[in-house]
């Protein structure tokens, strides 16, 4: 019998989930549906209580309802409980929130970048929802993590729910080097570059943007500035996988469908 899924967003015709799923179905013989499911923006909560009424097995959840998501989960995992955000919830009589977003950038820049971040100097820039989804992930691979953010004092709070985080401003990152760089501020939407000092990059770092689907300011700037640059579609495959796993109990191989999707 085929298992129903689907991802929850508004707006959500961009979303390039099912096309992930749908690959990982096939690669790993799972029979299942997975489909875009656009909210009402007031609508989010009685949209997955219809799912769960008709039987599906679980959702992904996109901007801007995944603090909802967190709030209707009647359990959730570590790594959501500190984001405060579920991107994924899987109904198994209960309403089991995660947070695959952290788990899938860790994977992107350890597994398919190659970069270790054990004892790595890590920049993360922004203190938004998408800073708090990858912090644990990030902090739990042993790296030094310093966060910037352009207003400091949410840096600040991020740095306080957190042990281990360093809170910085941008200014203050003039005499400072990091061995990766994680872009995880709305700026590219607008365009925009991040204040950061042109030094920051160390010899041999890795930039990586967050966003994928287009040259960011921050891309270019890294580039000029001698870092290797990442985007943020092997962690979009990646969040995905680790999803895939929570609902399916296997985890696909994720290297051919980034190919894919790249091409
Ligand atoms: P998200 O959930 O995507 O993280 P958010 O909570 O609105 O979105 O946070 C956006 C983040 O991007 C913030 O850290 C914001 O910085 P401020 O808190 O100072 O506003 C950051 N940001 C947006 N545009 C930026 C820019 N041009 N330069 C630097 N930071 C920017």
């Amino acid at each position: 019998m085929t298992d129903h899924y689907a991802v929850i967003g508004h707006p959500i015709s961009h979303s390039k989930s099912p096309l992930i799923h749908k690959l990982f179905a096939e690669q790993t013989g799972q029979d299942i549906e997975y489909e875009r499911i656009e909210a009402p923006i007031d609508g989010f909560e009685k949209t997955v209580r219809d799912l769960q009424g008709k039987g599906y097995k679980g959702c992904n959840v996109t901007v801007p309802f995944k603090f909802e998501a967190f709030a209707i989960a009647n359990r959730r995992s570590e790594r959501a409980a500190t984001a405060q955000a579920v991107n994924t919830l899987k109904f198994d009589g209960d309403m089991f929130g995660d947070n695959t977003d952290g788990a899938g950038l860790v994977h992107d820049i350890e597994e398919n970048l190659g970069v270790r971040l054990k004892g790595k100097r890590v920049l993360l820039m922004g203190a938004g929802g998408a800073s708090y989804g990858v912090t644990l992930p990030l902090l739990q691979t042993h790296c030094t993590l310093t966060v910037a953010n352009r207003t400091v004092e949410k840096a600040i709070k991020l740095a306080a729910a957190f042990s281990g985080v360093q809170a910085s401003n941008y200014a203050d990152l003039a005499e400072k080097q990091f061995d990766v760089v994680v872009n995880a501020t709305s700026s590219g939407l607008s365009d925009e570059l991040p204040p950061l000092p042109p030094g920051v990059f160390s010899e041999g770092a890795l930039a990586y943007d967050m966003m994928y689907g287009k040259e960011t300011p921050f891309m270019s700037f890294a580039r000029a500035n001698g870092a290797a640059v990442a985007d943020g579609l092997g962690m979009l495959v990646e969040q995905a996988a680790e999803a895939f796993y929570i609902w399916r109990g296997i985890r696909p191989d994720t290297r051919p469908v980034i190919a894919k999707l790249r091409s």
